[in-house]
Protein backbone atom coordinates (compact mmCIF):
# COMPACT_ATOMS: atom_id res chain seq x y z
CA UNK A 1 0.00 0.00 0.00
CA UNK A 2 1.49 3.68 -0.99
CA UNK A 3 2.46 5.53 2.21
CA UNK A 4 0.83 8.65 2.64
CA UNK A 5 2.90 11.63 4.71
CA UNK A 6 1.53 13.00 7.98
CA UNK A 7 0.25 16.58 8.77
CA UNK A 8 4.21 16.89 10.16
CA UNK A 9 5.30 15.94 6.33
CA UNK A 10 2.93 18.56 4.72
CA UNK A 11 3.99 21.28 6.89
CA UNK A 12 7.42 20.72 6.12
CA UNK A 13 7.22 20.09 2.54
CA UNK A 14 5.23 23.52 2.41
CA UNK A 15 7.37 25.34 3.90
CA UNK A 16 10.16 24.33 2.01
CA UNK A 17 8.43 25.09 -1.30
CA UNK A 18 6.62 28.52 -0.24
CA UNK A 19 9.88 29.99 1.66
CA UNK A 20 12.14 30.85 -1.26
CA UNK A 21 9.29 32.40 -3.51
CA UNK A 22 8.72 34.79 -0.25
CA UNK A 23 12.53 35.37 0.41
CA UNK A 24 12.48 36.69 -3.46
CA UNK A 25 9.52 39.33 -3.11
CA UNK A 26 11.40 42.31 -1.63
CA UNK A 27 14.19 43.00 -3.74
CA UNK A 28 17.58 43.00 -1.71
CA UNK A 29 17.87 47.29 -2.80
CA UNK A 30 15.06 47.73 -0.54
CA UNK A 31 15.68 45.11 2.28
CA UNK A 32 16.90 48.28 4.99
CA UNK A 33 13.92 50.03 4.41
CA UNK A 34 11.80 50.15 8.03
CA UNK A 35 9.08 48.85 6.73
CA UNK A 36 10.07 46.22 4.68
CA UNK A 37 11.95 44.82 7.68
CA UNK A 38 8.46 45.20 9.54
CA UNK A 39 6.49 43.05 6.77
CA UNK A 40 9.69 40.38 6.48
CA UNK A 41 9.43 40.39 10.20
CA UNK A 42 5.89 39.28 10.21
CA UNK A 43 6.18 37.36 7.09
CA UNK A 44 8.48 34.90 8.68
CA UNK A 45 7.79 34.79 12.39
CA UNK A 46 6.82 30.85 11.92
CA UNK A 47 3.21 31.14 10.66
CA UNK A 48 1.53 27.43 9.95
CA UNK A 49 1.20 28.34 6.13
CA UNK A 50 -1.98 26.00 5.87
CA UNK A 51 -3.04 28.45 2.88
CA UNK A 52 -0.14 27.95 0.63
CA UNK A 53 -0.75 24.20 1.90
CA UNK A 54 -4.19 24.04 0.68
CA UNK A 55 -2.73 25.25 -2.69
CA UNK A 56 -0.31 22.13 -2.50
CA UNK A 57 -3.70 20.03 -1.71
CA UNK A 58 -5.75 20.95 -4.34
CA UNK A 59 -2.75 20.88 -6.70
CA UNK A 60 -2.12 17.25 -6.04
CA UNK A 61 -5.84 16.07 -5.76
CA UNK A 62 -6.63 17.23 -8.84
CA UNK A 63 -3.55 16.00 -10.77
CA UNK A 64 -2.32 19.85 -11.70
CA UNK A 65 0.11 20.08 -14.67
CA UNK A 66 3.48 20.47 -13.06
CA UNK A 67 4.33 23.15 -15.49
CA UNK A 68 2.25 25.77 -13.55
CA UNK A 69 3.38 24.45 -10.31
CA UNK A 70 5.23 27.46 -10.51
CA UNK A 71 2.39 30.02 -10.99
CA UNK A 72 0.19 28.30 -8.21
CA UNK A 73 3.25 29.02 -5.46
CA UNK A 74 3.44 32.73 -6.95
CA UNK A 75 -0.03 32.61 -5.68
CA UNK A 76 0.24 31.33 -2.52
CA UNK A 77 3.01 33.64 -1.70
CA UNK A 78 0.97 36.21 -3.06
CA UNK A 79 -2.02 34.85 -0.56
CA UNK A 80 0.22 34.65 2.31
CA UNK A 81 1.10 37.93 1.96
CA UNK A 82 -2.55 39.58 2.27
CA UNK A 83 -3.28 36.67 4.84
CA UNK A 84 -0.25 38.30 7.27
CA UNK A 85 -1.05 41.87 6.15
CA UNK A 86 -4.66 40.81 7.60
CA UNK A 87 -2.62 39.32 11.09
CA UNK A 88 -0.23 42.86 11.43
CA UNK A 89 -3.61 44.70 11.58
CA UNK A 90 -6.17 42.38 13.15
CA UNK A 91 -3.43 42.49 16.10
CA UNK A 92 -2.89 46.52 16.33
CA UNK A 93 -3.96 48.40 19.13
CA UNK A 94 -7.42 49.79 17.37
CA UNK A 95 -8.47 46.39 17.00
CA UNK A 96 -7.78 43.44 18.64
CA UNK A 97 -4.57 44.94 20.42
CA UNK A 98 -2.54 41.61 20.90
CA UNK A 99 0.84 41.16 21.94
CA UNK A 100 2.03 38.24 20.70
CA UNK A 101 1.78 36.42 17.18
CA UNK A 102 3.34 33.22 15.93
CA UNK A 103 5.10 33.01 18.89
CA UNK A 104 6.73 36.24 19.24
CA UNK A 105 5.51 40.16 19.86
CA UNK A 106 3.58 41.24 17.18
CA UNK A 107 5.01 43.72 14.35
CA UNK A 108 3.70 46.65 16.42
CA UNK A 109 5.40 45.92 19.72
CA UNK A 110 8.49 45.13 17.61
CA UNK A 111 8.30 48.66 15.24
CA UNK A 112 5.21 50.54 16.75
CA UNK A 113 2.01 50.85 15.09
CA UNK A 114 3.01 53.47 12.34
CA UNK A 115 5.38 51.08 10.59
CA UNK A 116 3.35 47.73 11.31
CA UNK A 117 0.38 50.21 9.88
CA UNK A 118 2.75 50.70 6.91
CA UNK A 119 3.76 47.05 6.62
CA UNK A 120 0.41 45.63 6.41
CA UNK A 121 -0.30 48.57 3.54
CA UNK A 122 3.16 47.02 2.09
CA UNK A 123 1.94 43.43 2.09
CA UNK A 124 -1.64 43.98 0.90
CA UNK A 125 -0.12 46.39 -2.44
CA UNK A 126 2.74 44.08 -3.09
CA UNK A 127 -0.20 41.27 -3.48
CA UNK A 128 -1.80 43.38 -5.63
CA UNK A 129 0.88 44.47 -7.25
CA UNK A 130 2.05 40.57 -8.49
CA UNK A 131 -1.24 40.18 -9.53
CA UNK A 132 -1.21 42.64 -11.95
CA UNK A 133 2.43 41.58 -12.93
CA UNK A 134 1.42 37.25 -13.73
CA UNK A 135 -1.98 38.68 -15.48
CA UNK A 136 0.16 40.48 -17.70
CA UNK A 137 2.77 37.47 -18.83
CA UNK A 138 -0.76 35.34 -18.68
CA UNK A 139 -4.00 37.01 -19.34
CA UNK A 140 -5.66 33.39 -18.93
CA UNK A 141 -5.14 33.98 -15.09
CA UNK A 142 -7.31 37.35 -14.60
CA UNK A 143 -10.18 35.54 -12.92
CA UNK A 144 -8.28 34.06 -10.46
CA UNK A 145 -6.08 37.25 -9.64
CA UNK A 146 -9.35 38.99 -9.43
CA UNK A 147 -11.07 36.78 -7.32
CA UNK A 148 -8.50 36.78 -4.80
CA UNK A 149 -8.61 40.41 -4.45
CA UNK A 150 -12.09 40.43 -4.12
CA UNK A 151 -12.21 37.74 -1.25
CA UNK A 152 -9.61 39.65 0.85
CA UNK A 153 -12.18 42.83 0.32
CA UNK A 154 -15.66 44.11 1.71
CA UNK A 155 -17.50 40.73 0.60
CA UNK A 156 -14.79 39.04 1.83
CA UNK A 157 -11.82 39.70 4.44
CA UNK A 158 -12.05 42.91 5.38
CA UNK A 159 -16.07 42.37 5.26
CA UNK A 160 -15.70 40.01 8.20
CA UNK A 161 -13.44 42.08 10.05
CA UNK A 162 -15.70 44.90 10.18
CA UNK A 163 -18.44 42.80 10.91
CA UNK A 164 -16.51 41.51 14.00
CA UNK A 165 -15.62 44.85 14.81
CA UNK A 166 -19.57 45.71 14.57
CA UNK A 167 -20.67 43.12 16.48
CA UNK A 168 -17.89 43.01 19.38
CA UNK A 169 -20.44 43.71 22.86
CA UNK A 170 -23.65 42.87 20.96
CA UNK A 171 -25.33 39.27 21.09
CA UNK A 172 -25.75 39.06 17.48
CA UNK A 173 -27.66 35.88 15.82
CA UNK A 174 -25.75 32.38 14.64
CA UNK A 175 -26.30 33.44 10.93
CA UNK A 176 -24.40 36.71 11.63
CA UNK A 177 -22.22 35.10 13.16
CA UNK A 178 -21.32 32.50 10.42
CA UNK A 179 -21.15 35.31 7.60
CA UNK A 180 -19.02 36.72 9.78
CA UNK A 181 -16.67 33.94 9.88
CA UNK A 182 -17.52 32.89 6.47
CA UNK A 183 -16.14 36.11 5.13
CA UNK A 184 -13.26 37.26 7.79
CA UNK A 185 -11.60 33.65 7.64
CA UNK A 186 -13.46 31.52 5.01
CA UNK A 187 -12.57 34.01 2.38
CA UNK A 188 -9.37 33.66 2.13
CA UNK A 189 -9.40 30.38 2.84
CA UNK A 190 -11.54 29.71 -0.58
CA UNK A 191 -9.15 31.47 -2.74
CA UNK A 192 -6.22 29.25 -1.02
CA UNK A 193 -8.24 25.90 -2.36
CA UNK A 194 -9.96 26.82 -5.47
CA UNK A 195 -7.02 28.92 -7.18
CA UNK A 196 -4.81 26.30 -8.42
CA UNK A 197 -8.12 24.64 -10.12
CA UNK A 198 -8.74 28.65 -11.91
CA UNK A 199 -5.06 28.42 -12.89
CA UNK A 200 -5.20 25.30 -14.40
CA UNK A 201 -7.86 25.57 -16.04
CA UNK A 202 -7.69 29.38 -17.06
CA UNK A 203 -11.55 29.57 -16.33
CA UNK A 204 -13.49 33.10 -16.58
CA UNK A 205 -15.88 34.15 -14.02
CA UNK A 206 -18.32 32.73 -16.00
CA UNK A 207 -16.65 29.55 -16.16
CA UNK A 208 -16.47 29.38 -13.20
CA UNK A 209 -19.76 30.12 -11.56
CA UNK A 210 -20.86 27.01 -13.53
CA UNK A 211 -18.16 24.82 -13.56
CA UNK A 212 -18.93 21.65 -11.22
CA UNK A 213 -15.32 20.88 -10.26
CA UNK A 214 -15.25 24.47 -9.15
CA UNK A 215 -18.24 24.51 -7.19
CA UNK A 216 -17.44 21.67 -5.32
CA UNK A 217 -13.83 23.16 -3.98
CA UNK A 218 -15.83 25.85 -2.96
CA UNK A 219 -17.95 23.70 -0.52
CA UNK A 220 -15.19 22.26 0.43
CA UNK A 221 -13.45 25.08 0.99
CA UNK A 222 -16.57 27.13 2.65
CA UNK A 223 -16.74 23.72 5.30
CA UNK A 224 -13.15 23.82 6.02
CA UNK A 225 -13.32 27.82 6.39
CA UNK A 226 -15.47 27.41 9.37
CA UNK A 227 -13.88 24.79 10.84
CA UNK A 228 -10.52 26.25 10.80
CA UNK A 229 -12.05 29.89 12.73
CA UNK A 230 -14.62 27.54 15.04
CA UNK A 231 -11.01 25.67 16.33
CA UNK A 232 -9.67 28.97 16.07
CA UNK A 233 -12.38 30.25 18.68
CA UNK A 234 -11.72 27.33 21.02
CA UNK A 235 -8.29 27.08 21.25
CA UNK A 236 -8.59 30.91 22.52
CA UNK A 237 -10.43 28.68 25.16
CA UNK A 238 -9.07 25.77 26.01
CA UNK A 239 -5.43 26.21 25.07
CA UNK A 240 -2.31 28.65 25.97
CA UNK A 241 -0.07 31.05 24.49
CA UNK A 242 3.25 28.55 24.44
CA UNK A 243 1.60 26.28 22.61
CA UNK A 244 -0.83 28.74 20.23
CA UNK A 245 1.82 31.08 19.93
CA UNK A 246 -0.68 34.03 20.44
CA UNK A 247 -2.24 35.10 23.69
CA UNK A 248 -5.23 32.99 24.99
CA UNK A 249 -8.88 34.13 26.23
CA UNK A 250 -9.20 37.26 24.70
CA UNK A 251 -12.20 36.48 22.53
CA UNK A 252 -14.24 36.56 26.37
CA UNK A 253 -12.36 39.04 27.87
CA UNK A 254 -12.88 41.59 24.96
CA UNK A 255 -16.68 40.41 24.61
CA UNK A 256 -16.06 39.32 21.13
CA UNK A 257 -18.84 37.15 18.87
CA UNK A 258 -17.56 33.46 18.42
CA UNK A 259 -19.20 29.94 18.44
CA UNK A 260 -17.92 29.66 21.86
CA UNK A 261 -19.42 32.86 23.12
CA UNK A 262 -22.50 32.29 21.39
CA UNK A 263 -22.93 28.42 22.09
CA UNK A 264 -20.88 27.51 24.58
CA UNK A 265 -17.62 24.90 24.31
CA UNK A 266 -19.77 21.89 23.79
CA UNK A 267 -22.03 23.65 20.92
CA UNK A 268 -18.79 24.69 19.33
CA UNK A 269 -17.44 21.51 19.07
CA UNK A 270 -20.62 20.29 17.65
CA UNK A 271 -20.52 22.39 15.10
CA UNK A 272 -16.86 21.92 14.21
CA UNK A 273 -17.91 17.86 14.05
CA UNK A 274 -20.32 19.11 11.39
CA UNK A 275 -18.06 20.86 8.96
CA UNK A 276 -15.66 17.99 9.63
CA UNK A 277 -18.48 15.86 8.58
CA UNK A 278 -18.96 18.46 5.62
CA UNK A 279 -15.73 18.59 4.44
CA UNK A 280 -15.54 14.33 4.45
CA UNK A 281 -18.42 13.80 2.22
CA UNK A 282 -16.82 16.09 -0.51
CA UNK A 283 -13.68 14.52 -0.22
CA UNK A 284 -15.63 11.03 -0.70
CA UNK A 285 -17.34 12.50 -3.71
CA UNK A 286 -13.96 13.39 -5.26
CA UNK A 287 -12.64 10.01 -4.58
CA UNK A 288 -15.54 8.06 -6.02
CA UNK A 289 -13.88 10.41 -9.11
CA UNK A 290 -10.92 9.12 -8.92
CA UNK A 291 -9.41 11.74 -7.26
CA UNK A 292 -6.62 11.59 -4.78
CA UNK A 293 -7.56 12.64 -1.52
CA UNK A 294 -5.43 11.11 1.60
CA UNK A 295 -3.56 14.20 1.52
CA UNK A 296 -6.85 16.28 2.35
CA UNK A 297 -8.12 13.43 5.01
CA UNK A 298 -5.23 14.09 6.48
CA UNK A 299 -5.38 17.51 6.88
CA UNK A 300 -9.21 17.33 7.58
CA UNK A 301 -8.45 15.60 10.76
CA UNK A 302 -5.74 18.39 11.48
CA UNK A 303 -8.39 20.66 11.41
CA UNK A 304 -9.92 19.15 13.90
CA UNK A 305 -7.49 18.08 16.22
CA UNK A 306 -5.41 20.95 15.86
CA UNK A 307 -3.85 22.33 19.03
CA UNK A 308 -2.02 25.54 17.50
C1 LIG B 1 -5.01 33.02 12.22
O1 LIG B 1 -4.70 32.26 11.08
C2 LIG B 1 -6.14 33.91 11.94
C3 LIG B 1 -7.37 33.22 11.58
C4 LIG B 1 -7.91 33.38 10.42
C5 LIG B 1 -8.00 32.33 12.53
P1 LIG B 1 -3.62 31.09 11.17
O2 LIG B 1 -3.90 30.24 12.36
O3 LIG B 1 -3.53 30.41 9.85
O4 LIG B 1 -2.29 31.92 11.46
P2 LIG B 1 -0.76 31.60 11.13
O5 LIG B 1 -0.53 32.01 9.72
O6 LIG B 1 -0.50 30.15 11.36
O7 LIG B 1 -0.01 32.48 12.09
C1 LIG C 1 -8.91 37.25 12.69
O1 LIG C 1 -9.65 36.49 13.58
C2 LIG C 1 -9.01 36.76 11.33
C3 LIG C 1 -8.36 37.70 10.40
C4 LIG C 1 -8.93 38.04 9.29
C5 LIG C 1 -7.04 38.27 10.67
P1 LIG C 1 -9.07 36.48 15.05
O2 LIG C 1 -8.94 37.85 15.59
O3 LIG C 1 -9.84 35.48 15.85
O4 LIG C 1 -7.63 35.87 14.78
P2 LIG C 1 -6.54 35.66 15.92
O5 LIG C 1 -7.16 34.77 16.96
O6 LIG C 1 -6.16 37.00 16.43
O7 LIG C 1 -5.43 34.96 15.16
MG1 LIG D 1 -9.80 39.72 15.30
MG1 LIG E 1 -7.24 38.68 16.68
MG1 LIG F 1 -9.04 34.12 17.28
Amino acid sequence: MMQHAGINELMELTEAWITPELESVFGQDISDDITVKAACYSLFAGGKRIRPMMMRLTSGMIGLDERIDADVRYFAATLEMIHTYSLIHDDLPAMDNDELRRGKPTCHMVYGEGIATLAGDLLLNTAMERLFKICEKNPGYLFAASRMAENAGAYGMIGGQSIDIASTDKEISVELLTELQEKKTGALIEASVVTPYYLAKKLTREEALKDETAGDLRKLASHIGLAFQIQDDILDVISDSVTLGKSTGKDERDSKATFVTLMGLEGAKERLGNEISGIKHILAGFADKGLETADYETFADFLENRNR
